[in-house]
């Protein structure tokens, strides 16, 4: 597949500050369905291990959870799932994609300000959100903090650092970032391939709230 000069300017502009709101609209609004380069082709490994291992329990929060693909896994899974994210374009094409027997709950809110109330969610899932919060990654965690109840699992994926980009993520980064809010559990890797066949190294972890 040969990608316009448009979707690497699209793309550049995500990475050249921390994206907004309309950076993120923007992207989806002009980059066609089925060449968002972080859509998943299938149900991340590390989440379905998560799964099977037990740490998942509802009710659970998809934060950034783009066209929802996820979170729409886990609602036909059975558990009682919110989709949150700051592109209203992605929330109205994840709301299209329900019609299943459980349908997830969708809305657009910045995961740096929910509108919920404290501890009221069991598991948190992120992939790819976590690692595009800039200056504001602290304010982030300390809200993802807030809405889960001590215990609870969140379970997360960013770019690894076998990936070089300015977004990389490492153990060290999240344990320092998470200090008092989370303890780290576990990590891992696994690969996303994009619809252009790059293949994007992730850092997978499982954290606790503590
Ligand atoms: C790399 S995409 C991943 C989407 C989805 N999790 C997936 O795996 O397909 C990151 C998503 O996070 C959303 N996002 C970024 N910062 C956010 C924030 N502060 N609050 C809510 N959503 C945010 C973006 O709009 C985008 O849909």
């Amino acid at each position: 597949m040969s990608l316009s000069i448009h979707y690497w300017w699209n793309l550049f502009r995500l990475f050249l500050t921390t994206p907004s709101a309309q950076d993120w609209e923007d992207f989806y609004r002009a980059i066609p369905a089925g060449q968002i380069p972080w859509e998943p082709r299938q149900i991340s490994p590390w989440i379905k291990s998560q799964l099977a291992a037990g740490y998942l329990k509802s009710p659970v929060l998809d934060v950034g959870c783009g066209f929802g693909v996820h979170s729409r896994w886990l609602a036909d899974a059975g558990y009682q799932v919110t989709g949150v994210d700051l592109s209203a374009f992605a929330i109205n094409r994840a709301r299209e994609s329900t019609g299943h027997r459980n349908n997830p709950e969708y809305q657009v809110v910045d995961v740096r300000s929910m509108p919920f109330d404290d501890r009221c969610f069991n598991t948190i899932i992120d992939r790819g959100t976590y690692h595009h919060q800039g200056r504001h990654k602290i304010t982030y965690l300390r809200e993802l903090r807030r809405v889960i109840q001590s215990g609870g699992h969140l379970i997360l994926l960013a770019f690894s650092s076998r990936f070089p980009n300015p977004r990389r993520v490492t153990p060290r980064e999240l344990e320092k970032n998470t200090h008092g809010l989370f303890k780290l559990e576990a990590t891992g890797q696994e690969i996303h391939i994009q619809p252009d066949g790059l293949k994007i190294p992730l850092l997978t972890a499982r954290l606790t709230a503590i």
